[in-house]
């Protein structure tokens, strides 16, 4: 019985180890480096001036490219409910890479999407 434990104690550390690498990207092994404050990220406050920035010039409720509208929070959050916001912006295979013909955003702004994402995209 003990060893059957270590057993899978020790595959249960080798399948964190594995998708340690496989999300190795910048915002994963820096989520909050000293030049990035993360803390107090909301809707109104830190989204929706980046959508603003890079998003709204394509997609606001006048010009919604390919239906999609980043201007308003009802547009916004289902995008980020459908898993479409974090994979264009973090240029995940299968999604189409955004802001469309521009750099990607920076790791610090994309771990401040992903924040909100993982709190349920609330209207705050
Ligand atoms: C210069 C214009 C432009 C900018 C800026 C831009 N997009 Fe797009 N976006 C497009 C175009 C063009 C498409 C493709 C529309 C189509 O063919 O259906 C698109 C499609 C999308 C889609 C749908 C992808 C899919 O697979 O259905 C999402 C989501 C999206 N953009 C999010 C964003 C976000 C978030 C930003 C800002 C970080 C952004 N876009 C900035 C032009 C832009």
């Amino acid at each position: 019985m003990k060893k059957i434990l270590t057993g899978i104690s020790g595959l249960l550390v080798l399948s964190f180890l594995f998708t340690a690498c496989y999300n190795d990207n910048e915002y994963d092994l820096y989520p909050f480096s000293n030049t990035c404050d993360s803390s107090n990220v909301t809707y109104a406050q830190t989204i929706a001036p980046m959508m603003i920035s890079n998003c709204n010039v394509c997609h606001s409720t006048t010009i919604a490219t390919g239906n999609v509208v980043t201007d308003n929070y009802d547009g916004l959050s289902t995008i980020a409910k459908n898993g479409k916001l974090w994979g264009c912006v973090n240029r995940d295979p299968g999604f189409l890479p955004m802001p469309d013909g521009e750099a990607k955003l920076a790791g610090c702004d994309l771990g401040k999407i992903k924040k909100w994402i993982n709190a349920g995209s609330p209207n705050n």
